[in-house]
C-alpha cells in the first residue's frame, strides 16, 4: 500500500463582488444583521459575460494547484502527469458531461480519467477521501481534486433567508503518491435527509418544470436555516472528534483547522467546544461567503498565500479539514502538510 501527500493548492474566484449593502437593495435586510448572524460581509458571483462558470473557475484553480507543485513538492508535476481528476460539485455547467471532464479538456490533462462527485458542501472532503484511496491502492499516482460550486445559479435573489449565505468559487488540490503517507485519517458520513432541510426542490429532473413551478421558484435553494444550524453544530465536532481519534491525536495537537465556511457562529461553536483559540481556525467567510464544495481549498490556498500557514517541508504541520452539507453529509480529515 502506497501513501499520498498534497503538493499543490489553487483557487479560482469570480471578479464580481456582491456586498451586504448590495443585498440591502434587493430585500429587507441589513449589513449588520447578516454580519452578526453569519460573519459574512461580501461574496463573489460569476458574471457569464466575462465567461465565468464552473469549468472556467475549476480549471483556473486546477492549473494553479498543478503549478504550485514546484513550491510544495521536490519536483514539479505537469498537467500531462495528472491521471485522475475528481470534481466535487452540485452545480456544474451541464447535467452531463461532468464538470471534471470539461476541466480535463480545458487544462489539457490528456492522460487523466475524470468524473464528478456529489456531496454538496461536504464534496471536497468526500472527493479527497476518494482521491487518497485511489492512490493508496496504486491505481493512480497524481490526482487532482477540484471543488467548485456556482450557487448563484440556484439562488433566489428575493429570499433573504438564503441569498445572504452563498457565493461562487472553485478550489483545488493536487495529491501525489509517496512513501511517507501524509494522511492520518478520514471520517465521512451521510444521513439521508427525508425532511430535506437543504435542497433545490426541482430542477426538472423528477418532474418536468411547469411555468407555475418556475414562478414559484422551485428550482431555487430551499433551506430550513435553524434545522441546518442544529445539524452543523453537532456534525462538525463529531467529525473532528472521530478524525482526530482515528489519527491518534487530540484536537489540541492540530496546528490549523480548515473548516467549511458556512457560518462564523458554527465555527466559533466548534472552537469553544474543543477549547481551541479561534485563531487556529482559518476563516475567510467574511469576503467569500459559503462557496459550498470550494470553501475548504479556497481557505487553505488563501492562508498559504497570506503566509498565515507557512509551508515547511522539514516540519510538516497537522491540519484538520472539516465539512458538512446537504444530503445530509459531513466529514473530516487529519493530514500533514
Ligand atoms: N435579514 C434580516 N432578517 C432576516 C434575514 C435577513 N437576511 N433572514 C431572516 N431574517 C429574519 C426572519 O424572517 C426571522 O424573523 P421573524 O422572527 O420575524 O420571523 C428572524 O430574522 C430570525 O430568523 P431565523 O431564520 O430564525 O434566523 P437565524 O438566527 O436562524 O439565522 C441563518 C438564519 C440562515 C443565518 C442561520 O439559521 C444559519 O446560518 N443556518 C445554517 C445555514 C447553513 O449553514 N447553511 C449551509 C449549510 S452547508
Amino acid at each position: 500500500m502506497k501513501g499520498a501527500k498534497i503538493v499543490g493548492w489553487g483557487s479560482g474566484l469570480p471578479k464580481k463582488v456582491v456586498t451586504n449593502f448590495d443585498l440591502e437593495k434587493l430585500f429587507e435586510t441589513s449589513d449588520d444583521w447578516i454580519f452578526q448572524r453569519t460573519g459574512i460581509k461580501e461574496r463573489r458571483v460569476v458574471d457569464p459575460d466575462l465567461g465565468e462558470n464552473a469549468v472556467s473557475l475549476g480549471a483556473e484553480a486546477a492549473l494553479k494547484a498543478i503549478e504550485s507543485s514546484s513550491k510544495y513538492n521536490d519536483k514539479q508535476i505537469n498537467v500531462e502527469d495528472i491521471d485522475l481528476i475528481i470534481c466535487a460539485t452540485a452545480t456544474g455547467d451541464y447535467l452531463f458531461p461532468s464538470t471534471a471532464c470539461l476541466i480535463q479538456a480545458k487544462i489539457g490533462a490528456v492522460n487523466a480519467t475524470a468524473f464528478d462527485l456529489s456531496a454538496a458542501c461536504s464534496g471536497f472532503i468526500f472527493a479527497l477521501n476518494s482521491a487518497y484511496n485511489y492512490i493508496k491502492v496504486g491505481q493512480y499516482k497524481n490526482v487532482l481534486v477540484v471543488g467548485v460550486d456556482i450557487m448563484s445559479r440556484f439562488t433566489d435573489w428575493s429570499d433573504r433567508r438564503t441569498a445572504i449565505l452563498f457565493g461562487d468559487g472553485a478550489g483545488a488540490c493536487l495529491l501525489t503518491q509517496c512513501d511517507d503517507d501524509a494522511f492520518k485519517s478520514f471520517f465521512i458520513k451521510s444521513k439521508g435527509d427525508v425532511e430535506c432541510s437543504l435542497n433545490v426542490p426541482n430542477t426538472g429532473g423528477k418532474y418536468p418544470l411547469s411555468q407555475e413551478q418556475i414562478t414559484e421558484k422551485q428550482a431555487m435553494v430551499y433551506m430550513d436555516g435553524q434545522a441546518v444550524y442544529q445539524f452543523a453544530v453537532k456534525a462538525v465536532p463529531e467529525a473532528l472528534e472521530n478524525a482526530c481519534a482515528q489519527a491518534g491525536v487530540e484536537p489540541q495537537d492540530i496546528d490549523w483547522f480548515i473548516p467549511h465556511q458556512a457560518n462564523m457562529r458554527i465555527i466559533q461553536s466548534a472552537a469553544k467546544r474543543f477549547k481551541i483559540p479561534l485563531e487556529k481556525f482559518i476563516c475567510n467567510i467574511d469576503h467569500f461567503g459559503n462557496t459550498s464544495a470550494a470553501s475548504i481549498p479556497i481557505a487553505m490556498d488563501e492562508a498559504l498565500a497570506l503566509g498565515t500557514i507557512k509551508f515547511n517541508p522539514s516540519k510538516r504541520q497537522k491540519l484538520a479539514l472539516v465539512g458538512f452539507g446537504a444530503g445530509l453529509t459531513w466529514g473530516a480529515s487529519v493530514l500533514e502538510f
